[in-house]
């Protein structure tokens, strides 16, 4: 690496001329920051945008960039602010010793062991909820894919089951949280008290007071160790009760914090990308014979033993997370002055890790814009570079629940492909969708993740 005599030299990344003037990126990331992105972007590995609040945002979008950041030079890169505003004190926002001890504290949960141990608790709760379809229904896809996947969270890691029709101020907490990205918000300056930044504020508020009232439910059942203990609940409350050998990661509030994190990032990404894999499986029907015929031929409900068979099933959610990563931004900050391809990105300034636009980079992917399961059949032709394909991040921070996600998502779409087929029903979903971007891009909203936008309904029928 360039000593720092050397790269205080270096020019900073260019603003990217497809952007329009830095002083407007503000006004054009707000109606859709997917589009404003890919625009932005596509021809730069390092640009940068320019936001009234955060200010000069850089932007790395190269597979050896997201590499050089998350595992080798990660200690340049540490995780931004905006996770402690969120999370607190939850997984997804600490740092050095607090995360290493935490993320160990949580590890036995999502072993290999302890994840496939929860697939007959998934199956249940998938059933659950696919037994409240009728056939002739019409469903707002994505919300249906949610309250299926909190509903397989709460079952297998906090052990508890949630109302089918209530629980709904818990439901609504989670996307409310992830108002605090919204775009129409979150390039504005802090003090502006846009609409989003109070529903962020509620959803906190009322995401704490639940987690809170697991945790003191919880505190009656007996657990010592993460052996011998359950689910999440008793892991954490019996980490509490013995006292543990470092007080600052047990105090009750950071507690909470670990729930709300696991309650938001552990269901809506899953359900994101279920309900863009049977977006796609919808208006493709050669591929959705070929994902019928492989889940007909197994004897009844998908369970455990069948999940390696599932081939056609995991190349279609393989290839969902690439073409719709639902975290399509890393947001990390600079601890210092890094050079990266001959450009000065200085100390404590918003770095960007586009995941998106390297998951749709023509260098790496032969039409990248095509939704093409068929490239991840062993053997494909394509080669790419590491860090190419990084829905779950990498290096020490690749996410926790990533098994556990997987696990879910392919149990979940081969229980709902033998029972039901999903037509579209057309004109829904356009409220956040951009006319701009690629023609058979399919409705998607995004604030802190990308999703199916709201409203965009299916009709079920029965098979
Ligand atoms: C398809 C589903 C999922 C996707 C795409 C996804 C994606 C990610 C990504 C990209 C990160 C890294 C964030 C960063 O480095 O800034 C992450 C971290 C994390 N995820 Fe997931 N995730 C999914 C499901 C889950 C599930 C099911 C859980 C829990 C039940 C979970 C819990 C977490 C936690 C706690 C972290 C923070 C880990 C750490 O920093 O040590 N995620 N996830």
């Amino acid at each position: 690496m360039a000593s720092t005599d050397d790269q205080s030299r270096d020019p900073k990344p260019p603003y990217p001329a497809a952007a329009g003037h830095p002083l407007t990126h503000t006004f054009r990331t707000m109606p859709d920051v997917l589009a404003f992105r890919d625009r932005a972007l596509s021809d730069h590995d390092v640009a940068r945008t320019h936001f009234f609040g955060p200010g000069d945002v850089y932007n790395l979008t190269h597979p050896s960039h997201l590499k050089r950041a998350l595992v080798d030079d990660r200690d340049a890169f540490r995780k931004s602010e905006d996770f402690r505003v969120a999370f607190d004190d939850g997984l997804v926002a600490v740092e050095g010793k607090q995360w290493r001890r935490q993320r160990q504290a949580l590890q036995p949960l999502f072993s290999r062991d302890s994840v496939r141990s929860y697939a007959g608790g998934m199956n249940e709760a998938i059933e659950r909820r696919i037994d409240t379809w009728d056939h002739g229904d019409r469903i707002d896809l994505q919300a249906e894919m949610k309250r299926l996947t909190l509903e397989v969270l709460f079952a297998t890691l906090f052990g508890r089951e949630l109302e089918l029709g209530g629980d709904a101020e818990i439901r609504s907490a989670a996307g409310d949280l992830q108002a605090w990205f919204a775009p129409t918000s979150y390039p504005l300056p802090a003090w502006v008290p846009t609409p989003a930044r109070r529903r962020f504020k509620r959803g906190r508020r009322r995401l704490r007071e639940a987690a809170d009232e697991l945790l003191a439910e919880a505190a009656g059942g007996p657990a010592s160790s993460p052996a011998e203990a359950e689910d999440l609940l008793s892991l954490l409350v019996g980490i509490r009760q013995r006292g543990g050998a470092d007080g600052d990661v047990l105090a009750d509030e950071q507690l909470r914090d670990q729930v709300v994190t696991l309650i938001f990032a552990g269901h809506e990404t899953t359900a994101s990308t279920l309900a863009l894999s049977l977006f796609e499986l919808a208006r493709r029907p050669a591929l959705r014979d070929r994902f019928h015929r492989e889940i007909d031929r197994l004897e009844g409900d998908p369970t455990l033993a069948d999940v390696d068979a599932l081939e056609i099933t995991e190349r279609i959610l393989t290839e969902t997370l690439r073409l719709y990563p639902p975290v399509y931004v890393l947001p990390r900050e600079s601890t210092r002055q890094v050079a990266v391809d001959g450009y000065r990105i200085p100390a404590d300034v918003p770095v960007w890790l586009g995941i998106r636009q390297v998951h749709r980079d023509g260098r790496f992917y032969d039409a990248p814009e095509r939704f093409r399961p068929g490239r991840w059949r062993d053997g494909a032709p394509e080669e790419r570079p590491d860090f190419a394909y990084a829905p779950f991040g990498g290096g020490p921070r690749l996410c926790i629940g990533r098994q556990f996600a997987l696990l879910e998502a392919k149990l979940a779409l081969a229980a709902i492909g033998r029972r039901f087929t999903l037509s579209r029903v057309e004109g829904g979903g356009s409220a956040d969708s951009s006319p701009s971007r690629h023609a058979r891009e399919p409705p998607l909203s995004a604030d802190m993740t990308l999703r199916l936008a709201a409203g965009t309904e299916f009709y079920l029928r029965e098979r």
